[in-house]
């Protein structure tokens, strides 16, 4: 589903990705479980972010006779936000196997809501066709704008945002900033508080998979 304030967002509201998102959610829910739920959900949620991608003909052989099938055209990138976005990968790397994954290292200021840098391993040259930026949460939008100018400054050809809960100061800030980056969510809440963080939301995602609040 798109929405008319927002060309660049994608929300995906199939039954399953509703039902684990209020999972997730729920204060009560423990880390394993927050954990296998973010990595489902993002199965689900590349499922759509990757729907158009092109695909080239390959000859295969079946057991009964040769064919041509189809294989993934491009070469693709994730590329997860630590710590929060580790969570996502292995999701991601099972819906396309043969992705490349660089790590880019951002937490924001507690007091000044501001991404601060602190790890890029990206390599010298562009060797993918398309990148994946993977982190569960868009609050204010400054992460990932940051990470997506990285990306651009690297020369990413093509790029796309997967989150599962976004906030519409972030979409709006992409817009502005990256308005050529879709953005492919799970759910649009409703605004941050004053702490910046996402409400409803589902608290702090990085301390949630990991166990660190
Ligand atoms: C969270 C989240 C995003 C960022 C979103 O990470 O995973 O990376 O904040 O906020 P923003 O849109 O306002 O930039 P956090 O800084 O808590 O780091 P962590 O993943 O290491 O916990």
């Amino acid at each position: 589903m798109s929405s008319p304030s927002f060309p660049n967002l994608r929300i995906t509201q199939h039954p399953l990705i509703q039902h684990k998102v209020t999972h997730l959610r729920e204060e009560r829910t423990d880390c394993k479980t927050f954990r296998e739920l973010v990595r489902e959900l993002t199965g689900l949620l590349l499922y759509e972010a990757t729907a158009d991608l092109p695909v080239a003909p390959y000859d295969i052989v079946t057991p009964m006779e040769p064919m041509t099938g189809h294989r993934l055209a491009p070469k693709v990138a994730f590329v997860p936000i630590l710590r929060a976005g580790v969570g996502m990968v292995d999701a991601a790397i099972d819906a396309v196997p043969g992705a490349i994954v660089y790590h880019l290292g951002m937490y924001r200021d507690e007091s000044t809501h501001q991404p601060v840098h602190y790890y890029n391993k990206l390599p010298a040259t562009v060797n993918v066709d398309i990148v994946f930026v993977l982190d569960p949460m868009l609050a204010t939008g400054g992460s990932a704008s940051d990470a997506i100018a990285a990306l651009k400054d690297w020369g990413a050809p093509e790029i796309r945002f997967v989150s599962i809960i976004s906030a519409p100061e972030g979409v709006t800030r992409l817009l502005e900033q990256h308005p050529d980056v879709p953005v492919y969510t799970a759910a649009l809440d409703r605004q941050l508080n004053d702490h910046a963080f996402i409400l409803p939301g589902l608290g702090d995602a990085g301390d949630r998979l990991y166990g660190t609040q």
